[in-house]
C-alpha cells in the first residue's frame, strides 16, 4: 500500500499544500511547531477515522475556519483509491471514497493501512491494560470489519448490562441478566479469538525483529492473559462461566469485571515483565517491536505492507537501533518525521516551515 498524494486544505497550521511521496522513505524534517506531526496525522486520520491525539475534529480544523479538507491518493495490491474527509467545527466528520460518501466509518475502515508510531507509543507498553487493549483493537478493526462492527456490539451490550447491574429491583436483574450474558459471551468470545489470533501471530514477528534490535540480547514474549481455548465456542462457554462466577461481585460493585473489556496482554524481556520492571529503553524498544510486527502481521493477512509513520522516533533510539530501523523498513513506504537527518540510506527529504513544505530533495 502507497500514498501517492496527501493534500489538506485549513488542516491545523497549514492553509492549502499538496505533498507527493515516494514510495520508499520520505524524510519530514523541521523544527519544532512547525507541522510535521499535524502532517502525520492527517495521513493517520484516513485509515482509521480518528486522530491519535484528539476526539475533536474542531481542533483538527484551522484556527479561524469553519472546516478542514484532507485528500488522499493510495495505490493498493487492487488499484488505487481516493479518501476525501471533511472536518468541521460544528457537525460530524464526512468522508468519501472514489467520490462516494459513506455513512459510517466502518466503511472507511480497510481502505488505506498505516501504522503510526511515536514517542508517546511507550504508554502500550507502561500504562494501563486499555493501552494494549487499544493496540489490538485498531489493528483489528483496520484488519477486519467485522472486529469493528462487534466490537461497537460488544460495547453496547456492556452498556446495558452496566445499567441493569445498577438495578435495585434484584428480581428483574436476575431474570434479565441471562440474556445480556448470552450476548455479552457471544461477541465477546469473537473478540477474544480474532485477538488471541493475533497475538499468536504477532509473537512470533515480534521476537524475531526484537532479537534483531537488540542484537540477539533480549527474548521478547507476549501472551493474552487469562484465555486458553481452540474455537470460539469453547471460548463462549468460558466466559460465559467467568460471568456467572462473578456474578455477585458485579452486583456488589455495578459493573461487569470480566470479558475483553478488562482483558491484558503480558509482554516479557527474558521473562522480566517489562510493564513494572523495564527500563525506559528497554520499554521503549519493545514498543517499537511491536510496531513492526504489526507490519509483517499487514502484510501476511492482506498481502502487502500497511504505510508506516513514525514521529520524531530516532531521537529516541541509540545509534546501533536507529540504524537498525532505518534498515529494517527500507522496502516500506515510511514516512518519518525529525529535527535532522543525517543517515546513509536512500531517501526523500521535505523540509516543513510554519505549515508549509518547502523543498524537496532526493538523497540516494
Ligand atoms: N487547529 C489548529 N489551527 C492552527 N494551528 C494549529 C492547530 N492545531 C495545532 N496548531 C499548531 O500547529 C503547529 C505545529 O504542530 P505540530 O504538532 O505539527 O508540530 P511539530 O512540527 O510536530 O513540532 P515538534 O517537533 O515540537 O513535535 C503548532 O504550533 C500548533 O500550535
Ligand atoms: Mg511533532
Amino acid at each position: 500500500m502507497k500514498i501517492n498524494t496527501l493534500s489538506v486544505q485549513n488542516y491545523r497550521n497549514y492553509t492549502t499544500e499538496s505533498v507527493e511521496f515516494t514510495n520508499n522513505l520520505n524524510v519530514i524534517i523541521g523544527q519544532n511547531a512547525q507541522g510535521k506531526t499535524n502532517l502525520l496525522e492527517a495521513i493517520f486520520l484516513c485509515a482509521i477515522g480518528k486522530s491519535p491525539r484528539t476526539n475533536k475534529d474542531k481542533d483538527l480544523v484551522k484556527w479561524n475556519s469553519t472546516f478542514a479538507k484532507i485528500t488522499l491518493e493510495i495505490s493498493k495490491k487492487i488499484g488505487k483509491k481516493n479518501i476525501e474527509m471533511y472536518l468541521f467545527t460544528n457537525q460530524n466528520k464526512a468522508i468519501k471514497i472514489d467520490k462516494i460518501p459513506i455513512k459510517k466509518i466502518g466503511e472507511l475502515l480497510g481502505t488505506f493501512n498505516a501504522i503510526y508510531f511515536s514517542p508517546d507509543e511507550l504508554k502500550l507498553i507502561k500504562e494501563s491494560p486499555e493501552e494494549r487493549r487499544r493496540f489490538m483493537d485498531i489493528d483489528l478493526c483496520q484488519f477486519d470489519k467485522s472486529y469493528y462492527y462487534n466490537l461497537n456490539h460488544y460495547n453496547k451490550v456492556l452498556m446495558q448490562r452496566n445499567k441493569l447491574l445498577k438495578t435495585p429491583d434484584k428480581n428483574v436483574l436476575r431474570d434479565t441478566l441471562p440474556i445480556w450474558d448470552e450476548q455479552l459471551a457471544s461477541y465477546g468470545a469473537s473478540l477474544i479469538m480474532a485477538r488471541l489470533k493475533l497475538i499468536e501471530n504477532l509473537k512470533i514477528h515480534a521476537n524475531k525483529i526484537h532479537k534483531y534490535l537488540t542484537s540477539d540480547n533480549e527474548n521478547l514474549e507476549i501472551s493474552y492473559q487469562g484465555y486458553t481455548a481452540n474455537t470460539e465456542n469453547e471460548l463462549k462457554i468460558l466466559l460465559l462461566k467467568k460471568i456467572e462466577e462473578n456474578l455477585e461481585k458485579d452486583i456488589n460493585l455495578g459493573y461487569t469485571t470480566v470479558g475483553p473489556h478488562r482483558d491484558d496482554i503480558k509482554i516479557t524481556a527474558n521473562n522480566i515483565d517489562l510493564r513494572s520492571f523495564g527500563s525506559q529503553g528497554q520499554q521503549r524498544t519493545a514498543s517499537l517491536t511491536l510496531k513492526l510486527a504489526e507490519l509483517e502481521f499487514f502484510r501476511e493477512n492482506l498481502g502487502e505492507y500497511p504505510v508506516l509513520l513514525l514521529d520524531d522516533v530516532l531521537s529516541e533510539l541509540d545509534e546501533n537501533r536507529q540504524n537498525k530501523l532505518l534498515n529494517f523498513v527500507k522496502s516500506i513506504q515510511t514516512i518519518i518525521t525529525c529535527t535532522d537527518f543525517d543517515f546513509h540510506v536512500p531517501h526523500t527529504k521535505y523540509f516543513v516551515l510554519n505549515g508549509k513544505i518547502t523543498k524537496i530533495e532526493n538523497c540516494n
